[in-house]
């Protein structure tokens, strides 16, 4: 039998860490040739180390018009156009409203929203018929998450982009859905507190009813459902995998 992604090309951002590195994995495992972005040159070579000709790695900052350029001339030099994206890279960081600045703003929105809409705008000429985008929004979007305002905004900023994404792409056949995380167990949330790393995490388990965080790799089987044609009805969707920390 075949796997998912068998001679299919996808790109993803954000590819060398958590969720994003477990996606590039799991399409390479599904068959697919997966190109990586990241701004850190070292984490990519370690991707193109473990995966070899299963990826194109691209040293690009996608919050920048200029990265978002030599991210697609990569991607029109591999010539198999695009069957997949994952526009993944978006950080945030801890802040009351009383300690966000002016520069805070602009460097949640410039990846969360400027970032994801350059990528899923410069991977347009490249999408073949049939092909998919997911974006990551985050369940701070709903905007419960003290100190996590600026960056729940951005998240819920995407996942609106998404939905009228979706409806624009519909046309074409292009699907576009969120995938919606909660607690992962990455450098990027253990980052949030550095130096109290297992404090952190055992804080954030206990807010969840699964009991636990979850595993990059569990948000990463949703991102394949998404992009694989098991969900070929759905686009402007929000796939919510958060142990019900929504609901909690
Ligand atoms: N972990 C969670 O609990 C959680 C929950 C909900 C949503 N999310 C979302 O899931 C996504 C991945 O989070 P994660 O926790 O897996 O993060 P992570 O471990 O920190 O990984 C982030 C990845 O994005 C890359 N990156 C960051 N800024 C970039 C930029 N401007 N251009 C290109 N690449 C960039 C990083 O590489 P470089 O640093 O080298 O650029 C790295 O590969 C984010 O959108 C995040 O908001 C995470």
């Amino acid at each position: 039998m075949n796997a998912a992604l068998t001679g299919r090309t996808a790109l993803v951002t954000g590819g060398t860490s958590g969720i994003g590195l477990a996606v590039v994995r799991r399409f390479a495992a599904e068959g697919a040739h997966v190109v990586v972005t990241g701004r850190r040159q070292a984490p990519l070579d370690a991707v193109a180390g473990e995966l070899g000709d299963a990826v194109t790695t691209v040293r690009a900052d996608v919050s920048d018009p200029a990265g978002v350029t030599t991210l697609f001339e990569a991607v029109a030099a591999r010539g198999t156009g695009l069957d997949a994206v994952h526009a993944n890279a978006g950080p945030g960081e801890f802040k009351p409203l009383a300690e966000v600045s002016a520069a805070d703003v602009d460097t949640t929105f410039g990846t969360n929203v400027r970032g994801t809409t350059l990528t899923v705008q410069g991977a347009l000429p490249f999408l073949n018929p049939g092909a998919a985008i997911v974006v990551t929004g985050s369940t701070a979007g709903s905007g419960r998450e003290r100190n996590f305002g600026l960056y729940g905004a951005s998240k819920a900023a995407v996942a609106t982009l998404t939905r009228t994404w979706a409806a624009e792409l519909a046309p074409r056949g292009v699907r576009v859905n969120t995938v919606v995380p909660g607690p992962t167990q990455t450098p990027g949330l253990t980052g949030l507190a550095p130096g109290h790393e297992d404090a952190l995490l055992e804080q954030i388990a206990a807010g969840v009813p699964l009991g636990r965080v979850l595993r990059a790799e569990e948000v990463a089987a949703a991102v394949l459902f998404l992009v694989s044609d098991e969900s070929s009805a759905m686009t402007g969707s929000e796939v919510v995998v958060d142990g019900s920390v929504s609901v909690a």
